[in-house]
């Protein structure tokens, strides 16, 4: 392999095979891994890394590490890891099906937290020591700087404040990456925090490189392999409804001078119903939109083909393997439309709230009152985490949830009586779309919001019993605000299965 990507002479001296580099990671280590939703991770240490926790188990001597990263990451670094059962403790968000294992058995500790937090709390120190960062990038200049790759994430702060830096130098990232990121120096801790000079999704206010303390980079791993994210289904029938639910929405705001023709900064979390939204907007009405989000997923990369998308200001990359290929053959053009940003700015509260950002997430259920529930499978297994949806929901201009209406294969309605969990209160949560409709709780009292979302969001196969069920919780309720009935509401599928009707 060549070693073209790594251009600092006195950095040079320090590449090495991966298995050494992960040699330098000891037992009960916190390690701050570059990656975000399967972009930019470290693809060679990690595994190697793995490798020797699993001779460890096997000589008796087993030992684990903590993990913080950006978001969500490949087979190569939770999947690997987990299955070694190597990781003890990690943050702030997974979808690894592995790692999701390990957790909902209780067999490792997980803090699933807002990712415009991370950066901010591990300055703040509680977090604890971070004793080395893994983080990969495109190249390392001359002068020692870093071009990142395909996630920005958490790996500034990880590259300021780890004791030790292991650098992947992946030649697969295309070198046209250069110059496409945006990498702001300038946030503290209070009382020395200052308002952040972004006030449009184009402003670049930092600089394209990262800096690291070349003394500190104990390891240089070079690596040509590619991202690795799961191929989007297929929009289906439910998704396009919801699509076209949501354009309609937009349409009417249009209309009514509520917001403008080029509506305002999109966000669209992740999943397979935000991306056909994004779809959906390739045909709408809309020009000249710009987003300000998390992660450019495919239906964003056919947004900014189709011209009705400006620009787009994220954190990463979260494409399919077809749509990464599409990226990288072109990367060139596309370099002038988007911007990856760490996540402390792509999922800042103060940024999200001055541009007023369209926030589109999904979940998981929802209550008649609108709480909604993104994170536990039946209030107790967590599916992936929070994610940005926090930052954005609280913060948005228009805060939007979108699902099918039912989970399942029909059996169990997205719409409950109260949410087994709850992640975004009633007040974080503006519109909820469903297949079936959509409804618009902005400025509705809570009885005026369960109408709604029973009227206009559950499926018909639930919604008598919903209806019976408030009609219950209106007669005998402790209280008449938010009638509710407890112990019923959260045994409520369970009982609708049993009986068929909510009426005993
Ligand atoms: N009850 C039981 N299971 C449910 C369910 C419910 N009400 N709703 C969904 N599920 C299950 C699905 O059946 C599926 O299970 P499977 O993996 O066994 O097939 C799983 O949860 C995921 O559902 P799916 O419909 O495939 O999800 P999605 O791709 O539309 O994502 C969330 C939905 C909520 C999981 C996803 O949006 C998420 O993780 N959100 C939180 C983070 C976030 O919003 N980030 C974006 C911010 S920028």
């Amino acid at each position: 392999m060549t070693q073209r990507h790594v251009h600092n002479e006195k950095l040079k001296s320090r590449i090495m095979d991966a298995d050494a580099a992960a040699a330098l990671i000891t037992n009960g280590m916190t390690i701050g891994m570059s990656g975000f939703t399967g972009s930019g991770y470290p693809k060679a240490v990690p595994m190697a890394l793995a490798r020797r926790i699993e001779a460890s188990h096997a000589a008796g001597d087993p030992f684990r590490c903590r993990v913080w990263t950006g978001a969500s990451t490949g087979p190569e670094l939770d999947g690997a890891l987990a299955k070694a059962d190597g990781i003890e403790f990690r943050l702030p968000y997974n979808s690894d099906p592995i790692a999701r294992e390990k957790i909902n058995r209780g067999e490792m500790d997980y803090f699933d937290m807002h990712l415009s937090q991370v950066a901010p709390m591990a300055w703040q120190g509680f977090l604890g020591p971070l004793d080395v960062a893994v983080v990969e990038v495109s190249a390392i200049r001359t002068d020692g700087s870093l071009i990142p790759s395909s996630s920005v994430g958490n790996n500034k702060t990880w590259l300021d404040r780890a004791g030790a830096v292991i650098l992947e130098v992946n030649r697969w990232q295309n070198p046209a990456l250069e110059g496409m990121h945006d990498i702001y120096y300038g946030t503290a801790l209070p009382p020395h925090r200052v308002p952040i000079p972004l006030v449009r999704p184009d402003d670049r206010i930092g600089q394209s490189y990262f800096r690291v303390d070349p003394d500190r980079v104990v390891a240089i791993v070079e690596t040509d392999a590619p991202d690795r994210n799961l191929p989007f289904a297929a929009p289906d029938a439910a998704a396009h409804a919801i699509a076209g639910h949501l354009i309609e929405f937009f349409r009417h705001e249009v209309a009514l001078g509520r917001l403008p023709a080029s509506l305002l900064p999109l966000q669209s979390g992740v999943g397979n119903i935000a991306n056909a939204v994004l779809a959906g907007l390739v045909s709408g009405p809309f020009e000249q939109m710009t987003a300000f989000t998390e992660v450019i997923q495919d239906g964003m990369l056919d947004l900014l083909d189709s011209g009705k998308l400006r620009m787009a200001s994220a954190t990463a990359f979260s494409l399919s393997p077809n749509a990464a290929a599409r990226l990288n053959a072109d990367m060139a053009r596309y370099r002038d439309k988007m911007i990856l940003r760490p996540q402390e700015i792509s999922n800042h509260p103060e940024l999200i709230r001055r541009l007023g950002c369209l926030a589109m997430n999904g979940l998981i259920e929802a209550d008649i009152y609108g709480n909604v529930n993104s994170t536990h499978v039946m209030g107790s297994r967590i599916q992936n985490g929070i994610g940005g949806s926090g930052d954005f929901a609280r913060n948005a201009y228009v805060s939007i949830f979108m699902t099918p209406s039912t989970a399942k294969a029909g059996k169990i309605s997205a719409i409950v009586p109260q949410a087994s969990h709850v992640d975004h209160i009633s007040q974080d949560v503006q519109v909820i779309v469903t297949e079936q409709g959509l409804a618009d709780l902005r400025g509705l009292s809570p009885k005026q919001r369960a109408a709604l979302i029973i009227q206009n969001c559950a499926h018909p196969d639930y919604r008598d019993a919903l209806a019976d069920y408030y009609a219950r919780a209106r007669a005998l309720s402790f209280g008449q605000q938010s009638p509710c009935l407890p112990g019923e509401a959260l045994s409520w599928h369970q009982r609708f299965i049993e009986t068929g009707t909510m009426r005993q």
